[in-house]
């Protein structure tokens, strides 16, 4: 039988992302790819590979976003039915440049002013201690389906202003999506579902914006529909592509940094006890754990010009995988990257991205990591895994993350409920009256 690194040596390329061993751990692949061949040109992916902290953000601060095919390239290509989707994603600003690109963040800004993101903190804490109770009380949980992708479903709604009932279908919408975002190349034949899915997004937002339009709620949709420059405002279809945009960067990242978190240090038990003699150390576990296991892998980008880049020749047009994940531990830039160390200092990763494209929502997703952390580090002792089963790690190209995590744990204290924070016990019980 062969080993990950007779392997990996086969073809050096990202494609051994889907190898079962290199999903367990890719970071043998990104150092070879940092130390053999930095900018690489993968003949899998027929697009370059960057895997250096300097290059990644070279690559994030200079090159193009605008990497959709138009539906008039897709027709041309054989593929008319993707579209729906085509037409919906050259509208998000995540596959924008400047000025197209300045002009929406600015008007999408109104909504995620950082003082208004901060005034969902105490909310956030009520709807995880609102998930938690009966995990506690049960001393078992799989992280995944029980904590990670409930929490970002719910506060999305929220966020947005759609009923939080709705969680579980936008989450089932935006796993749907990720496939797409994360495994584009890799997986074309699940063309029609997507479709589907967008089809079916685009109804639901379009019914809410008419919704609002007569009963205004707090949230995304309003900020949308509201937000104006000099006269300038969102199209209809601006607001439904960047909706969708928001829901799906929303949930599918803030999952994987949970569980992958949870994962990091429950494999490095001293760190989880460092956490939990001192909760001060949050915030900066957080980074870490973004550094570490970055829930999102890799981004692309198209080149502006010829431009030569760790002595290749990139050539107008062609594609380019910034990978952050490699970025991430490269010894250049962090010291002892492979090492944990949730009070590392100077720890300025690329888990979100880098320049005029910074994750809109950093601000959002920090909150909810900082009090997850806190709280499990709080409110459990003796975390470990509840079974010896390998992994299973979700097959998706870009975003890392697991598809079940179990645990059992001791409950430490359970913390007062307030009557003024009680919740219904029924549906998805976390809707928030404006
Ligand atoms: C741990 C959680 C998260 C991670 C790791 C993450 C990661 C990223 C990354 C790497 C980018 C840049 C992609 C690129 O340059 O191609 C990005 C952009 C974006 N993220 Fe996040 N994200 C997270 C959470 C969120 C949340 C909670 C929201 C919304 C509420 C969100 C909304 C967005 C949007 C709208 C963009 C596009 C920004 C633009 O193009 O200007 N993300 N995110």
């Amino acid at each position: 039988m062969r080993n990950n690194s007779d392997k990996s040596a086969q073809a050096l390329s990202l494609y051994h992302l889907l190898d079962p061993e290199v999903l367990a751990n890719p970071y043998p692949l990104y150092r070879r790819l940092r130390t053999e061949a930095p900018v690489h040109w993968d003949p899998y992916l027929h697009a370059w590979v960057v895997t250096r902290y300097d290059d990644v953000v070279t690559v994030l601060h200079r090159f193009s976003a605008n990497r959709t095919p138009t539906p008039e390239q897709l027709e041309a290509m054989g593929l008319a039915e993707l579209s729906p989707l085509a037409q919906l994603m050259t509208k998000q600003m995540l596959f924008m440049d400047a000025a197209a690109h300045t002009r929406l963040r600015s008007l999408a800004s109104f909504a995620f002013a950082p003082a208004r993101v901060e005034a969902l903190r105490a909310h956030i804490r009520e709807i995880l201690d609102a998930l938690l109770e009966p995990l506690l009380r049960a001393g078992r949980m799989d992280v995944i389906n029980d904590l990670a992708a409930p929490l970002p479903a719910i506060v999305t709604a929220e966020m947005l202003g759609v009923p939080a009932a709705d969680c579980d279908q936008l989450k089932a919408w935006s796993a749907d999506f990720a496939e797409v975002l994360g495994n584009f190349q890799h997986n074309p034949d699940r063309a029609a579902r997507t479709v589907q899915c967008v089809v079916e997004m685009t109804a639901y937002f379009r019914k809410a914006i008419q919704d609002q339009k007569q009963h205004p709620r707090e949230g995304l949709i309003n900020s949308f529909i509201n937000a104006e420059i000099d006269g300038d405002r969102l199209t209809e279809e601006e607001i439904i592509a960047n909706c969708i945009v928001t829901m799906v960067g929303g949930q599918e990242t803030t999952t994987n940094l949970i569980g992958n978190g949870i994962l990091s240090l429950l494999r490095h038990p001293d760190q989880m006890q460092r956490l939990r003699d001192d909760p001060s150390l949050v915030p900066s576990a957080v980074e870490e754990l973004l550094r570490f296991e970055s829930p999102s892998q890799h981004t692309a980008r198209i080149c502006p010009e010829d431009i030569e880049l760790g002595g290749k020749l990139i050539r107008k047009g062609q594609a380019v995988i910034a990978v952050m994940a490699a970025g991430n531990r490269d010894p250049e830039r962090f010291d002892d990257p492979d090492r944990l160390d949730i009070a590392r200092p100077d720890n300025r990763h690329l888990a979100f991205g880098w320049a005029s494209h910074f994750c809109f929502g950093a601000a959002l997703a920090r909150i909810e990591g900082q009090l997850t952390f806190e709280a499990i580090a709080r409110r459990t002792a003796d975390l470990r895994f509840e079974t010896d089963q390998p992994l299973v790690w979700r097959e998706n190209l870009g975003l890392r993350g697991l598809i079940s995590l179990p645990v059992t744990f001791d409950s430490v204290m359970a913390a007062p409920v307030l009557a003024s924070t009680a919740r219904p016990q029924s549906g998805c019980p976390f809707h928030h009256s404006t």
